[in-house]
């Protein structure tokens, strides 16, 4: 059994909207309501922060400053069994950078930080692991696989190096005009294992995924629309030192790698299509639900810890059938501390009540 992870409160200061606001979380479940642009979004961003030590939509942490303000910190207070308390501080001024303390003490590296709290969130406008570009998925795949394998996240930190370097060594001159070059033999005979290893992790890890993403979209979509997913790598046909060599020369011409896991993607179809082009938009959010709940059931199983679920908009774009499907999971099936944000407070306590659940109602004004 998975222990269920609280929060059981935040403070923000200076954070986007927030000058000073302090938050109380009593319940499994939490609505966040009020009108456009009262900051339900960015509360919820702010509970990711503290949990990934960065926002979900920006890297530019000036962004996330209040306007005028030289700074923030947030605050929050996680439980992940009922006696243990853990106090999580960051705090970021330019110039001086970011802190980030756990029960007052400060990380050396932030990365130590992913995985004590585990969060999903869900935020169907941003449909782009769907209908974006391949590097969505593959980070998709990475970000999940590095919080459940500490080995692939330090293998992928090699490979990334080696194809740096790689494509350095091609872009310079000195590759151009030599047909044996013995540094770019040497990155090769480096690059290989590393390649090979993170095929194997991602073919092994996809097997389980990609069951519960289907499992997933059938629940919601609450029909036997069936969607295929596929892994694509250019490894599950060819051994990397083959496609390296027989790339060679393109690879010179265009100065960078033209082969390798770095090109790897998840395809999803929809009766024998790209998903992408032939999907409504409910259709997309849907997937985007189904791949986000089976990353949430993925790590609940592999670390032990039910992650907050942070849901934003859910109610947008996706009809009733589809929403009930939806909190149906969310309140039943599911034991995870689930924040909501919704423009209408009735809307989602009458939802909830159906369901025989209570819902803390957090209205922003
Ligand atoms: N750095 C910042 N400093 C001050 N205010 C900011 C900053 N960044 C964003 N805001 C403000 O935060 C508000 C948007 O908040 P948020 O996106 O959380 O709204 P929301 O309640 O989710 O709205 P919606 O219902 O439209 O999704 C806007 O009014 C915006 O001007
Ligand atoms: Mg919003």
């Amino acid at each position: 059994m998975a222990i269920p992870l609280r929060i059981d409160n935040i403070q923000l200061t200076g954070y986007k909207n927030y000058s000073e606001a302090a938050f109380q979380f009593n319940e499994r479940l939490i609505g966040i309501c009020g009108n456009n642009g009262k900051g339900k979004t960015n509360l919820l961003d702010a509970i990711y922060y503290l949990c990934f030590t960065k926002s979900y939509f920006t890297r530019l942490e000036n962004l996330n400053i209040q306007f005028q303000k030289e700074g923030f910190r947030l605050e929050g207070v996680f439980y992940s069994n009922d006696t243990t308390s853990n106090k999580v501080v960051c705090i970021y001024r330019p110039g001086k950078g970011k802190e980030i303390y756990h029960n007052e003490l400060a990380y050396e590296k932030f990365s130590k930080h992913i995985g004590k709290f585990p969060a999903v969130l869900i935020a169907p406008n941003d449909s782009a692991l769907i209908t974006g570009g391949s590097e969505e998925r593959r980070k998709y795949l990475d970000t999940l696989l590095s919080q459940i394998d500490n080995d692939y996240l330090n293998q992928l930190i090699v490979y990334t190096k080696l194809l740096t370097e790689r494509n350095a060594l091609l872009k310079s001159e000195e590759a151009k005009f030599e047909t044996e070059n013995l540094v770019l033999q040497s990155i090769d005979e480096r690059l290989i294992p590393v390649a090979e290893t993170l095929h194997r992790y991602r073919t092994a890890f996809c097997k389980k995924l990609f069951p519960r993403i289907s499992a997933f979209y059938n629940q919601i979509s609450g029909s036997d629309e069936t969607i295929q997913i596929r892994y694509e790598s250019q490894l599950s046909e060819n051994l990397i030192r083959n496609l390296l060599k027989k790339n060679l020369h393109r690879d010179r011409l265009l100065q960078r790698t033209t082969a390798g896991i770095h090109k790897d993607d998840i395809l999803f179809e929809f009766n024998s299509n790209p998903f992408k082009n032939i999907a409504s938009q409910g259709q997309r959010k849907s997937l985007l639900f189904a791949c986000r709940l089976a990353e949430l059931e993925i790590l609940k199983n592999e670390i032990g810890i039910n992650p907050l679920l942070l849901l934003d908009d859910v109610f947008e774009k996706l009809d009733k059938k589809r929403i009930r499907n939806l909190l149906e999971y969310i309140c039943n099936q599911n034991k995870s501390q689930v924040f909501i944000t919704d423009t209408d407070s009735s809307r989602l306590k009458e939802a909830i009540s159906e369901l025989g659940k209570i819902i803390q109602i957090i209205q922003l004004d």
